[in-house]
């Protein structure tokens, strides 16, 4: 698998190309599943169409990677907490997260029962994908996740958050560590049913100070990262904190693959992480709108990267009305150009 190869710096015959949110609503075939499915949650667990949705994009885009299709709050979901997505608003958790009885209300046993769908999902997608193409699945870090939970929903401030951190900041230390425990069962129970690597979303990581960030953003993901680590050694793991060019001086860790976030000059990402860290990314996602600026920012960003271990993705999710035929016209010529 070249994803894979890429991710262990071995040499690949041209640089890997997947996108984040590839499965998503930019494609008349997953709208035509959805609407069968009912509406996102459902269609995240039932597994068959999940499944299906999954491999869409290496089917229609050839992209290199798939990504499990599913969610980062199906983990509080399943722990207990009452999730609905609204058209128009995101996530919303009704019953937020705030003291210690909420906590102790959650289980992370139910979790790892009630997750069977995502496995199932990723049994069916790994054996209906082509042996050369990677299954990638995911987790949220863990003070993304609590981010939803506690505010009980998306945030502009996450001012609930943050009183907790510098108010009580044993409690959200609880959380935090709570749902990082969930995480990794359910990451390793995603390994064992067929992933080939894995990606821990950490989108909300610019919310926090550097300090408070490594305190209680990073430190968790590397939790997640030993534990997976120590019992899978040859699985290679992505973290993608988002927005944090300010820190990486500070960012090390037993990961293979550095996401960069479109914000992040990957010139800057090189000269701190390369070639410690193998770098996925990081074309500006509306660069999708043109041709010509695909273009550009294809050539800009193989250039930086030539002879430097690169996974080609965007800098973050790729937006609804992006035209399929861009979508694949930037595969391609990432494909192409990068090829040796
Ligand atoms: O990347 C993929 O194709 C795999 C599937 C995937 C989804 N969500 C599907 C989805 C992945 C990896 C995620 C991760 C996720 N979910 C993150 C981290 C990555 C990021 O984008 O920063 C976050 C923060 C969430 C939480 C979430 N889920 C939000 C805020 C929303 C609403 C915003 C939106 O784009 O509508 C979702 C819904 C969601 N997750 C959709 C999809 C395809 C859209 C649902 C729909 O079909 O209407």
């Amino acid at each position: 698998m070249i994803f894979i190869d890429a991710c262990l710096k071995k040499p690949t015959p041209y640089t890997p190309v997947w996108m984040m949110r590839q499965a998503g609503r930019y494609l008349p075939e997953y709208m035509r599943v959805r609407a069968q499915a009912g509406d996102f949650l459902s269609l995240c667990k039932d597994y068959k169409k999940a499944s299906e949705v999954t491999l869409q994009p290496v089917e229609i885009l050839g992209v290199d990677a798939a990504i499990l299709f599913s969610d980062i709050l199906v983990v509080p979901l399943e722990m207990g907490m009452d999730l609905r997505f609204e058209k128009g608003e995101g996530p919303v958790f009704s019953d937020p997260l705030r003291d210690k009885a909420g906590l102790d209300a959650l289980s992370i046993e139910k979790s790892t029962k009630n997750l069977a769908y995502v496995y199932d999902t990723i049994k069916l997608a790994r054996e209906n994908l082509a042996k050369d193409k990677a299954l990638i699945g995911f987790c949220g870090a863990p003070w993304t996740i609590a981010t939803y939970m506690i505010e009980g929903g998306g945030s502009k401030t996450y001012a609930i958050c943050k009183k907790m951190l510098y108010q009580n900041p044993e409690f959200l230390h609880q959380i935090l560590e709570k749902v990082t425990q969930a995480l990794i069962f359910y990451v390793k129970e995603q390994i064992r049913a067929g992933v080939n690597a894995v990606q821990i979303f950490d989108s909300w990581a610019a919310a926090l100070e550097e300090q408070a960030y490594f305190e209680f953003g990073f430190n968790y993901i590397n939790k997640i990262v030993d534990s997976v680590k120590a019992e899978f050694p040859e699985i290679p793991v992505i973290v993608f904190p988002k927005g944090i060019s300010g820190y990486l001086d500070k960012i090390s860790g037993k990961f293979d693959v550095f996401g960069v976030d479109w914000s992040t000059p990957i010139e800057l990402a090189k000269a701190k992480l390369s070639p410690r860290y193998v770098l996925q990314g990081n074309m500006e996602p509306t660069r999708l709108y043109s041709k010509k600026a695909i273009d550009e920012g294809v050539d800009k960003i193989l250039s930086t990267m030539k002879g430097a271990p690169h996974i080609f993705n965007l800098g973050h999710g790729i937006l609804p009305d992006v035209p399929v035929e861009n979508a694949k016209y930037f595969i391609k010529q990432v494909q192409t150009k990068s090829a040796k």
